[in-house]
């Protein structure tokens, strides 16, 4: 007896997959997140053979991206992970904020079922959109057998959520990984793994818990030249339980910054120390005073502090 096509629920949450052109917009002349679930299944006809269910967390432009969505959405994850039928999940979600949500997701649930989140740079209203293939190509990863944790499906990749960047304003390759390349590729419908399926300790739904106006404020501030540390005394000011320093090159901090970051740890605000360039490591340096972010992109090492300080 042939086996049943394996269950996959899409859970889309907005962005540009889901955007149409529209005149009441700002200069991209699309509204994103327009268009529900099955308006984005109904466009991929290859889709058509497969069993899937779909739901609509959210219907935003990922730059709004917050803390109540991301709540809501790992809670719906969680859920359909947990159904026995079920053989993963797809979120569709903007391109913009898509590497802190995929990075999120990663460190909250860990997922043994696969959880893909995809995305387009072009509209579907587009002459050419990226959107559809992207979707299709993350239903089919997601139905394979094997497959688990938290990745992106984009431009016919997988990459993992760890070290994950938006590197383009506007070409549809527009993700690169901090160090690497993807994960696999699919390449005629046949996955073709270069790396293992992510893994990780699950922090679990209940970390995420408390009320959004609750959770620990996290800044960015960044290094630069003539950087005077003012901002992280204003960030203090205001309530920073913590921040991240995109730092130049290898992390590394001017010396009127240094101070201000010092000031801000002596008064218990937790500091990480990533970099503004767009590639690369940032590891711990001797003294070992500062955490370093790693391979996290400053934007997802404002995650982990956030996460870290909810403990
Ligand atoms: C968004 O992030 O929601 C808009 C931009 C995009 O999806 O490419």
């Amino acid at each position: 007896m042939q086996s049943p096509m394996p269950l996959v629920v899409i859970l889309a949450t907005g962005g540009t997959i889901a955007g149409v052109a529209s005149e009441s917009t700002d200069t991209t002349g699309y509204r994103a997140g327009a268009l529900g679930a099955d308006a984005l299944i109904a466009a991929v006809p290859a889709l058509a053979g497969h069993r899937l269910e779909s739901e609509s967390v959210a219907a935003i432009d990922s730059k709004d991206m917050d803390i109540a969505t991301w709540q809501r959405l790992a809670e719906r994850v969680a859920h359909h992970v947990a159904r026995p039928e079920v053989a993963g999940v797809v979120i569709t979600h903007g391109t913009d904020t898509l590497e802190e949500t995929a990075y999120f997701l990663h460190r909250v649930l860990a997922p043994s079922k696969p959880v893909l989140l995809t995305a387009a740079m072009r509209p579907a209203s587009a002459l050419s959109p990226d959107g559809p293939a992207n979707l299709l190509d993350a239903v089919t990863i997601a139905g394979t057998p094997g497959a688990r944790g938290v990745a992106v499906v984009f431009g016919g990749a997988l990459w993992a959520a760890v070290g994950l960047r938006k590197i383009h304003t506007l070409q549809t390759a527009a993700f690169a990984a901090s160090d690497c390349g993807p994960l696999a590729r699919l390449e005629g419908g046949v996955l073709r793994a270069f790396r293992a399926w992510p893994e990780g300790e699950p922090l679990g739904l209940g970390r995420i818990g408390a009320a959004p106006e609750s959770w620990p404020r996290v800044e960015i501030v960044l290094n630069h030249a003539g950087a005077d540390g003012r901002l992280v005394d204003a960030a203090v000011a205001a309530g920073a339980a913590g921040l991240v320093v995109a730092g130049t090159g290898h992390g590394s901090l001017g010396e009127r910054l240094e101070a201000a970051l010092a000031r801000a740890r002596g008064a218990g605000v937790r500091v990480m120390r990533a970099s503004r360039c767009a590639f690369g490591p940032v590891l711990p340096r001797d003294g070992g005073d500062v955490e370093a972010a790693g391979e996290l992109s400053a934007v997802q090492a404002r995650v982990e502090l956030q996460l870290a300080l909810l403990a």
